[in-house]
C-alpha cells in the first residue's frame, strides 16, 4: 500500500490484512483487517504514530525506505498490532523517541523488552509535542480497551487519531469510509467484541472529546472517517443503557427438543412484536453474536443436557455474554433433559457481571409436549410484560 495522503504532511501508511480470519485466536475477521499508522510531518520533527503488526512489518518498513528520519514513535496502545513492529522502526530510526502514557511504557517495556528504558518520553493527559507547526495533543483514554491506552489530537488539521477506538476490522483499500453501511457493521462488531465491556468509560471518552473541532478521525484499523459524526453518532447509540426490543436465543441443540423449543418461543415471541434472534451456536460466527448482544434486551440461552450440565457451546456463549457485559436486562433458559440436570442453575450462575433480572426456566423433561409449549408461551408472555414494563415496547 502506497502512502494516502490525508492533508499536506499527514499520511496515512500501515498494512492491510485482507487474509486474516482470526485475531487474538478468538475474534472472527470476516473482513480482514488493517493495521493503520500515520506520518505525521512537521517542519522540524516527524512523528509516527503507531507502528503495524509484526506479521506485516516488511510492508511498513517498504512504506519507510524513503523517509530519512523519524523522530517520534506515538504508542497509543501497548497491543501488538499496533506497537510489535516499534523495534524494527527503532532500529532503522536510532534517534526516535517513543512517546506514550506512563503505563503504556511498563507494558511496552514487558511485551517488547528489546527497547530500552531511555527510548521512553511519558506524557501526561493534555501534553503537548510541537513537530513545528503541527502540534500533537495528546488525550489519555483508558479502558479502550487496555488500561494503558491514549488518543492524539493534531491540532492545526483538526484530525483525531483514536487506535482501536472507533475503529473497524475491515481490509480496504479505500482511505475514508464511503460505504457507511458496510463500515457501520464492521465498526459494530469491533465495538461488540473489545470495547463493550468498558461502554462507561467510552461514554466519557466520548463526552471528552465532544467539544473537539474534529474534521477527521483516524483510527488504526479500518478506513478513515471525513464524515466523524457518521461513527461518533452510532458509539452514542451503542453505549446507551437503553436496550431495544429484541430477544436473542443463542442454542444447542443434539437430538431436535432443543430446536423445536427455539422455534416455537421464537414464533411466540414474534407474534407478540418482539424482534428475536436465535443463533445456532454449532454454526454461528461469535462475532454476529456479540453485534447482536450491543442491542438486545433479553438472552434467553436454550440448551440441552450434557453430562449433567449445559452444552459447553451454551456456556460458552453464557462466559461470552458475561464477558461482553451488554445492557441486557433479562436472563432466562430453556431446554432438555432426561433423567438428570444442574444445567439451568449451572447457567445462571454466570453472569455475576450483568445486572438482570431472571425469568423462570422452561427446563423439561425429553421431546417438548402440549404443556411444555403453554409453558413457553407463558414465558413469551412474560418477556413481553417485562419489556413493556421497562419501556422497551
Ligand atoms: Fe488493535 Fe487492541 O489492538
Amino acid at each position: 500500500m502506497k502512502a494516502m495522503v490525508i492533508k499536506p504532511g499527514v499520511s496515512k501508511i500501515g498494512a492491510v490484512h485482507w487474509e486474516r480470519r482470526l485475531f487474538d485466536s478468538l475474534i472472527p475477521l470476516p473482513d480482514g483487517t488493517s493495521y493503520n499508522a500515520y506520518l505525521v510531518e512537521g517542519k522540524d520533527k516527524i512523528a509516527l504514530l503507531d507502528t503495524v503488526d509484526p506479521m506485516t512489518e516488511y510492508i511498513l518498513m517498504e512504506q519507510l525506505k524513503d523517509v530519512k528520519k523519524i523522530d517520534y514513535i506515538i504508542a497509543h496502545h501497548a497491543e501488538q498490532d499496533h506497537s510489535g513492529s516499534i523495534p524494527a522502526v527503532l532500529e532503522k530510526y536510532k534517534e526516535a523517541k517513543v512517546v506514550c502514557t506512563p503505563k503504556a511504557k511498563t507494558f511496552l517495556m514487558d511485551l517488547l523488552p528489546s527497547i530500552p528504558e531511555d527510548k521512553f518520553i511519558t506524557v501526561e493527559d493534555g501534553d503537548t509535542l510541537d513537530l513545528g507547526g503541527k502540534t500533537l495533543k495528546f488525550i489519555h483514554a483508558p479502558w479502550v480497551h487496555w488500561p494503558e491506552t491514549m488518543l492524539t489530537y493534531l491540532v492545526e488539521d483538526k484530525i483525531l487519531f483514536t487506535c482501536d477506538f472507533l475503529g473497524s476490522h475491515l481490509a480496504t483499500s479505500e482511505l475514508y469510509a464511503t460505504d457507511e453501511c458496510k463500515v457501520y457493521d464492521a465498526a459494530k462488531r469491533y465495538y461488540a467484541e473489545i470495547m463493550m465491556p468498558f461502554r462507561n468509560f467510552i461514554e466519557k471518552h466520548l463526552e471528552k472529546i465532544k467539544d473537539l473541532d474534529i474534521e477527521i478521525i483516524a483510527p488504526s484499523h479500518g478506513p478513515v472517517y471525513n464524515n466523524p459524526e457518521f461513527i461518533l453518532n452510532a458509539y452514542r447509540e451503542w453505549v446507551l443503557d437503553k436496550p431495544k426490543n429484541i430477544v436473542l436465543i443463542p442454542y444447542a441443540t443434539m437430538h431436535g427438543s432443543v430446536k423445536k423449543m427455539v422455534e416455537y418461543l421464537e414464533a411466540a415471541l414474534v407474534e407478540r412484536g418482539v424482534i428475536v434472534k436465535p443463533f445456532d451456536l454449532s454454526v454461528t460466527d461469535i462475532g454476529e453474536f456479540a453485534m447482536a448482544l450491543v442491542d438486545a434486551a433479553t438472552v434467553v440461552m436454550a440448551t440441552p443436557t450434557v453430562l449433567l450440565g449445559p452444552h459447553p457451546m451454551a456456556v460458552y456463549a453464557a462466559y461470552l455474554t458475561n464477558a461482553l457485559k451488554p445492557k441486557v436486562k433479562f436472563i432466562s433458559v430453556i431446554g432438555s433433559y432426561n433423567w438428570g440436570s444442574k444445567a439451568v442453575d449451572q447457567i445462571t450462575q454466570m453472569f455475576g457481571n450483568l445486572k438482570v433480572e431472571f425469568i423462570p426456566s422452561v427446563y423439561i423433561k425429553g421431546y417438548p409436549k402440549e404443556e411444555d409449549f403453554k409453558a413457553l408461551g407463558a414465558l413469551a408472555e412474560e418477556i413481553v410484560k417485562r419489556h413493556k414494563e421497562a419501556g422497551i415496547m
